[in-house]
């Protein structure tokens, strides 16, 4: 059984002279009484908590060494102790300021520039500030990219591997003093639905990251199953409330803890991307959304036996009934065969029907029997969902050519209302086939439905979840396939 600790202090040591001081009796106490039952160890210190600014620090230049400054600044370190670093230092000594123009204007624009150049993808963009994933993984502000504590020309780029520096940092230091430390390298960053800016960690070495959990009882007997504690984060965190942002410390001494080195690093404080509910801003998603739904259609012909939710018909019939009309007509129907019975009737003639036209056409019945299979996805569809055209408003007029004209027009307003269908339809990842069927034998169709004469039928369309599950947008085609510009 390892002891629970929720009381350990964490005492702010003015160490202006670069000396610590040492845990209080008080902090050791309160430590101590507390008794858990946890089955996993506690992140939480084993004592009370100490953080030590390291005073004296140079300002530092490209190529600097940065290990022998702290090593001469903090003869004091010890084993155990953690090493918190700003990355704007590490950014310094390892030649990762750019010089940029200094007027206000232009050192903004060259910024904006250096955060696209950071960034492998943008998340979200909200006003000026851009969210993106920077090279490292992290997703942050303005991929890292900083202006403060440095010249007026300059913006400050992240190290390039900035856990690959904490190691090289915890090597020297060891070298340099013969101590065992913990490194953690830190950034400045919002969170997401909270004000302000904590520090997090961007680089660490020689502890263990994260603090899992899973299995842990607390004294109460809930199960921790979920939490992991982002340790180095909190450290990161810690430190900042030594470090300051105006007072020229970059780094800081956490004392205390009892770190082991577990061979991670902050790069696994990144979530992936596969586990990450927010992987773009709520504008950027409703943007892709957009830009994609039509892409989610395609022709769907074979269905798993999951039913439909009436509501997602209703609700894509009514998107569908939106599409563009002539002269503010609306010359769009959709029945929709919910009586078994009577759709399996209606599909029974229409295939007879087709049997003996191709049986006139001159084809066996065996071979018309064969090719009318074809239809057996309306069969067995979930949903059918029968388009019509009514010209209801349409024009009358005195010669062939402006009648077949108008009833064209009336014709494609249909197709449009069909097209909007499937794709409401797949965006709310039912699939769909259109298919011709009752525009070959629209007398059988009315009459069998029991419609008026003047309901022209649109083919019909199969609705229901795809077998083959939910499939992601396709490309679009090449323009030049099917635009002629003039
Ligand atoms: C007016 C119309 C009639 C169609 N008729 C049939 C049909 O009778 N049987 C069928 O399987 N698909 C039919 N389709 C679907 C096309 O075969 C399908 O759109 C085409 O193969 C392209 O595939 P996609 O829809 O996945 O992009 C029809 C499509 C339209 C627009």
């Amino acid at each position: 059984m390892i002891e629970d600790a929720a009381t350990a202090t964490v005492q702010l040591v003015d160490a202006s002279d670069g000396r610590p001081g040492e845990p209080t009796a008080e902090a050791q106490a309160a430590r101590d009484e507390v008794a858990g039952v946890a089955e996993v160890a506690d992140h939480a210190a084993p004592s009370s908590v100490q953080l030590f600014p390291v005073a004296g620090l140079p300002e530092f230049a490209e190529g600097d060494d940065l290990a022998a400054a702290i090593a001469a600044a903090a003869d004091w370190l010890r084993d155990g102790d953690v090493v918190v670093v700003t990355s704007k230092v590490l950014s310094k000594v390892e030649g990762r300021l750019v010089q940029v123009p200094a007027d206000p204007e232009g050192r903004e624009e060259a910024r904006r520039a250096l955060v696209l150049s950071e960034a492998q993808r943008v998340v979200a963009s909200f006003r000026s500030t851009l969210i993106t994933e920077n090279r490292l993984g992290i997703v942050q502000a303005a991929s890292g990219v900083d202006n403060s504590n440095i010249a007026l020309n300059q913006i400050a780029l992240l190290p390039v591997d900035p856990d690959g520096s904490a190691a090289r940092l915890r090597a020297a230091l060891h070298e340099a003093l013969g101590v065992t430390v913990g490194i953690v390298i830190t950034d400045t960053m919002g969170r997401a639905w909270r004000v302000g800016q904590t520090d997090a960690a961007i680089g660490a070495a020689g502890i263990g990251v994260l603090h899992g959990y899973r299995g842990g009882v607390d004294s109460h007997g809930n199960e921790l199953s979920v939490t992991q504690v982002a340790v180095a984060d909190e450290i990161a965190a810690a430190a900042d409330l030594v470090k300051g942002k105006l007072g020229g410390q970059p780094v800081a001494v956490v004392r205390g803890l009892s770190v082991h080195d577990d061979g991670s690093a902050a790069s696994d404080l990144v979530r992936p991307v596969e586990d990450d509910l927010f992987r773009l801003g709520a504008d950027e998603a409703i943007a892709q959304g957009r830009r994609e739904a039509v892409l989610l259609r395609r022709s769907v012909r074979e269905f798993d036996s999951r039913p439909v939710d009436p509501e997602i018909v209703r609700r894509a019939v009514g998107i569908a009934l939106t599409a563009p009309a002539p002269h503010h007509t609306h010359p769009v129907r959709f029945v929709w065969l919910r009586d078994d019975e009577r759709r399996l009737r209606l599909l029974t003639a229409m295939r007879e029907q087709w049997q003996r036209d191709l049986i006139a056409d001159g084809r066996s019945a065996e071979w018309a029997a064969r090719r009318t299979t074809r239809g057996d996805l309306l069969f067995k569809a979930p949903e059918v969902v029968l388009p019509f055209m009514v010209p209801d408003g349409a024009h009358d007029y005195p010669d062939d050519r402006r009648s077949a004209s108008e009833r064209t027009m009336f014709t494609v307003a249909g197709g449009a209302a069909v097209q909007g269908l499937l794709v409401a339809l797949a965006a709310e990842e039912v699939g769909s086939c259109w298919v011709s069927s009752t525009m070959f034998c629209p007398e059988l169709v009315r009459r069998e439905l029991e419609l008026p004469d003047d309901w022209n039928p649109l083919g019909a369309v199969a609705v229901g979840y795809p077998a083959d599950g939910p499939q992601p947008p396709r490309d679009p085609r090449a323009p030049e396939s099917g635009l002629v510009e003039l």
